[in-house]
């Protein structure tokens, strides 16, 4: 079976892993000193957030050179190192690819800029007379204008001006990038923003906008989201990729809420995969999270794909705080909402083996394992998202979910690097290193580390199939084949637990009951 219907992956966001050069800033040579931890993790492959050169206005989601490393993450000489290295610790990589946009400083952009309107260098963007009433995805109008007067779109920052998927120079361009990064050795590539290259020819107005925070749920067919055409890259790149053997993989970042039009992007001859969105919105409800598994199951046996389970990543407020809200279900990141960070742990805890005892592969965003919370008192002048900027603050941004690890000590910046780094870190988080987790049994570390053995080596969890079994309501248990089962308890009370072994607990079970917001992981007679 190919490596990717069953992996558990987890997200580097290299800017707040490890920082190997002292200066504050996570790096390729941070990443490369912690392989260990991460095959010790139990992971079968690493997602790397953009490594290429950039001007950061986006995190490296502004891409410059996407044949090169950018100077605050090391070389592109690190880069094939550190592939062959994690390949030697037995973990995968996957590169982050963006095609949706540039960096406004990649040289296409800037010979667009100096050619003038109606040059052909202007023709691999959108540039216009006039706008239309496109908003950005981080807030403000999605058109900027340059000096000459003529106008150029772009979904995000405008420091990422859109590309013309139309243009043939721009599909020529990334299947060169894929082959360029396939030669080095990668093992496959996350789409950013891979339902929104192709825009409806003429740019119309939408129907409906969104204005203050943007949402995660615009509606399916706008004129910049979802075109049909879309599908016809795809089965392009997946033809580059085949050349490469059967163990290249797409995953595709795809908001698309109608199961059939997600569907369509994992046909056997387009994306491998796709991150399941609808999971991580989902609030911890028993009723609601059974509707999406089912859906989910659904939707991706039409097409044969292999599901995937995701709880956080870098551009949402981390599941700790979600699930210790009154209204767990995530629709926008906000601010000023309580949570009970004691009971979201508790939460997250059971969830983190709901996920990895699902059928398909698990996503595992980095500091999940040590149930970090979402940071919201992070001084003004320090936050970097341009959400934050661009919403006037309404929106406070991304980087209370990218705050640097915490791996050892009493202080920050706990062993993330020498010096300091570039977002502070929560003093409180000296009980939540890695090093301290580490030497505790109970912690959320060592619960990640025991499932994801037991979900590789013992119960062989992973693809197949999954019956659910009825444990009456507020309760998700299922079974798998040979003799596993999962129960999780949603409800406000113990629950028996049903005939089994206990092999994994979030909680420990108390006269052999599952007390509330806790799962177990069983061994049944088969
Ligand atoms: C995706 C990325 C996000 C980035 C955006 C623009 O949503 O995950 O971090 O800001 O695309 O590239």
């Amino acid at each position: 079976m190919t490596w990717w219907r069953d992996a558990a992956i987890y997200q580097v966001y290299l800017r707040s892993f490890a920082d190997g050069n002292g200066d504050g800033v996570g790096d390729i040579a941070g990443l490369e000193s912690r392989l260990g931890y991460l095959r010790d993790l139990g992971v079968d492959a690493l997602w790397i957030n953009p490594w290429y050169a950039s001007p950061m206005a986006d995190g490296g989601y502004d891409v410059a050179d996407y044949r090169a490393v950018d100077p605050s993450f090391g070389t592109l000489g690190e880069a094939e190192r550190l592939i062959a290295a994690a390949h030697r610790h037995g973990l995968r990589v996957i590169v982050d690819l963006v095609p949706n946009h540039t960096s406004d400083q990649h040289p296409w952009f800037q010979e667009a800029l100096r050619a003038g309107r109606g040059s052909p260098a202007r023709e691999r963007f959108h540039f216009r007379d006039g706008t239309n009433n496109w908003q950005s995805r981080f807030g403000g109008p999605a058109w900027s204008q340059v000096d000459d007067g003529q106008w150029y779109l772009h979904l995000f920052d405008s420091s990422q001006p859109d590309l013309n998927w139309d243009h043939p120079d721009v599909r020529a361009e990334f299947e060169s990038i894929l082959r360029f990064w396939l030669d080095r050795g990668v093992d496959g590539f996350r789409i950013d923003v891979a339902a929104r290259l192709v825009k409806q020819v003429g740019l119309p107005d939408k129907r409906g906008l969104f204005e203050g925070v943007p949402t995660f749920e615009d509606a399916d067919d706008e004129p910049d989201k979802d075109r049909p055409e879309v599908h016809g890259i795809y089965r392009d790149w997946r033809r580059v990729l085949g050349e490469y053997g059967p163990d290249r993989v797409f995953v595709g970042e795809i908001w698309v809420r109608d199961p059939e039009r997600f569907a369509k992007y994992l046909r056997p001859d387009e994306l491998h995969t796709a991150f399941n969105f609808a999971f991580l919105k989902c609030a911890w409800d028993a009723g609601a999270l059974r509707a999406v598994i089912d859906r989910t199951l659904a939707t991706h046996a039409t097409v044969g794909a292999p599901a995937t389970w995701v709880l956080s990543n870098h551009d949402v407020t981390r599941h700790v705080t979600r699930y210790g809200r009154k209204d767990s279900a995530f629709m926008k990141r906000e601010h000023g909402v309580p949570a009970d960070l004691a009971l979201g742990v508790r939460r997250a805890r059971a969830a983190a083996l709901l996920s990895m005892a699902l059928p398909g592969g698990v996503y595992v965003y980095q500091g999940d394992e040590l149930g970090l919370p979402e940071v919201f008192d992070l001084p003004d002048e320090l936050r970097e998202d341009p959400v934050f900027r661009r919403t006037g603050g309404l929106d406070l941004g991304r980087d209370g979910c990218r705050v640097p690890l915490p791996w050892d000590g009493e202080e920050p910046p706990f062993a993330f690097g020498t010096g300091g780094s570039w977002l502070p870190q929560p003093p409180e988080w000296r009980e939540l290193t890695a090093a301290r987790q580490l030497g505790d049994p109970d912690s959320v570390l060592s619960l990640y580390r025991l499932a994801l053995r037991v979900r590789r080596d013992e119960a062989a969890l992973g693809d197949g199939g999954m019956r659910w079994l009825d444990a009456g309501p507020g309760v998700l248990a299922f079974e798998r084949d040979p003799g596993f089962a999962c129960v999780v308890n949603l409800t406000d009370e113990d629950i028996a637990v049903p005939e089994g072994e206990p092999l994994v607990a979030s909680a420990p079970l108390a006269g052999g009951r599952l007390p509330a917001d806790a799962a177990v992981w069983l061994r049944t007679a088969s």
